[in-house]
């Protein structure tokens, strides 16, 4: 059942008109539907029932704290990488003992904020950040739990800039320096090693790479448990892919039995931490065409959502399907939808067939919910789009439209 659906020649999210969201709250509009993150999650989560598992939302896909409302009343747990996300996360009413809080750059005063809650622990990126916990940590008179972030060498075959897993890549501590930092950890008085983690890469559409790594991991597992460490946490980081064109990503029912095949019988809680696939196809743009004009060789179809609002085509050359919200039925032609940024690179969909659309129709952007907004900037002073969260018949403004006023207001 998909929840964005064309009924009677006009797009609706659940049971509300897109036309009418449109018409009351402006363009661009970011659309949300609260039964697909729901079903999203409860697809994935119920992937690994049969083992003892948490699932840890990655906030960073989208932080919008209706969204996080949401999901931490399905149980959710949340994967933060800022004391700002941490902040959303508490603020959504996710409890502390539920989080893990990962990344390569953590500050003091975020180390802190997330000892005083009292997180699950820290996903630990180098040996420097290692001792900075303890010292934080020894000061507070508290014992952080930590895992260190494996770096398995693997290539998950995804798009150069969130491939993580590789050697090259700065995330992580190469595999086999790793068990040193274990051995330090070890030793320090306000730190303790509780877990292995490992996050190697986003939009993955096959099992292969998580399983390649999975292999590494658990030979690294035995080598930790011959040095009398106590693990009990396996945290397999994010990573499955979403279907935006034609990609065939693995059901998340495939990716749990895999994981569970391999993992059941092992003594350790498994912490996963999707962000895409639950939030991507959850949620749309929308966007109005303001004008059409023709080059002699092009054809572009100028829009009100720009690349400050999703920036996934201009950074990545990622594909959004882009479809009317009313179809009109005229011919297709090939076109550019861009934006009004001053940049050429300020495109959503290139060289694409969409049919003949005129000055104040929509369009609607898919496959938006997950890191559109959260990229979105200010760019051109261009206040960003507001955020709707549907629930069936309901409709939430999830966020506000931004005004000139919120622009400035960090400057007055
Ligand atoms: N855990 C860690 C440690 C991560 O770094 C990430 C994503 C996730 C979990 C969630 O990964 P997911 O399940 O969403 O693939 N802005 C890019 C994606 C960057 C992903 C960064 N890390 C994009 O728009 O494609």
């Amino acid at each position: 059942m998909h929840h964005f659906q064309q009924r009677n020649g006009t797009l609706f999210a659940e049971g509300v008109s897109v036309t009418e969201l449109a018409e009351a709250h402006g363009t661009p509009l970011y659309v949300y539907s609260a039964a697909t993150l729901k079903r999203h999650f409860e697809a994935f989560d119920s992937a690994f029932a049969s083992m003892e598992h948490l699932t840890c939302y990655s906030v960073k896909a989208n932080s919008n704290l209706h969204v996080l409302r949401l999901l931490a009343s399905l149980g959710a747990g949340m994967d933060i990488v800022s004391g700002g996300e941490l902040y959303r996360a508490l603020l959504a009413g996710v409890p502390a003992g539920k989080i893990v809080y990962s990344g390569v750059g953590k500050k003091p005063a975020e180390i802190r904020q997330a000892l005083e809650a009292g997180i699950l622990m820290f996903n630990v990126e180098s040996t420097q950040e290692l001792l900075r916990i303890n010292e934080v940590a020894k000061a507070m008179g508290k014992v952080a739990q930590i895992s260190f972030r494996i770096n398995p060498d693997v290539d998950p075959k995804t798009h150069p800039y969130i491939s993580t897993g590789l050697k090259k890549n700065k995330f992580g501590l190469n595999i086999d320096l790793s068990l040193d930092a274990y051995a330090l950890a070890r030793d320090l008085p306000a730190v303790e090693p509780v877990g292995i983690d490992c996050h190697i890469g986003s939009q993955l559409t096959t099992i292969e790479p998580f399983m390649e790594a999975l292999d590494k991991l658990l030979i690294f597992y035995d080598k930790l448990k011959a040095m009398n460490l106590d693990i009990r946490y396996l945290d397999l980081g994010g990573g499955l892919g979403i279907n935006y064109d034609e990609e065939q990503p693995p059901h998340p029912k495939e990716f749990g039995a895999a994981l569970t095949k391999v993992l059941g019988k092992l003594p350790l809680k498994i912490i996963l931490e999707p962000g895409r696939v639950i939030v991507g196809n959850a949620g749309i743009l929308v966007t109005e065409v303001l004008y059409t004009k023709q080059s002699p060789t092009k054809s572009f179809v100028i829009v009100d959502a720009a690349m400050n609002d999703l920036v996934r085509p201009s950074l990545y050359g990622s594909f959004h399907r882009v479809e009317e919200v009313t179809p009109q039925g005229r011919p297709a032609q090939d076109v550019d939808v861009v934006g009004p940024i001053c940049e050429s690179g300020d495109f959503l969909a290139k060289d694409r067939q969409l049919p003949e659309v005129r000055q104040g129709e929509r369009l609607a952007v898919y496959s938006a919910g997950a890191y559109g907004f959260t990229m979105s900037s200010n760019y051109n002073s261009r206040p960003r789009a507001a955020e709707i969260l549907v629930d069936g018949e309901q409709v939430i403004v999830a966020r506000r439209r931004e005004t000139f006023e919120s622009l400035v207001a960090q400057e007055l």
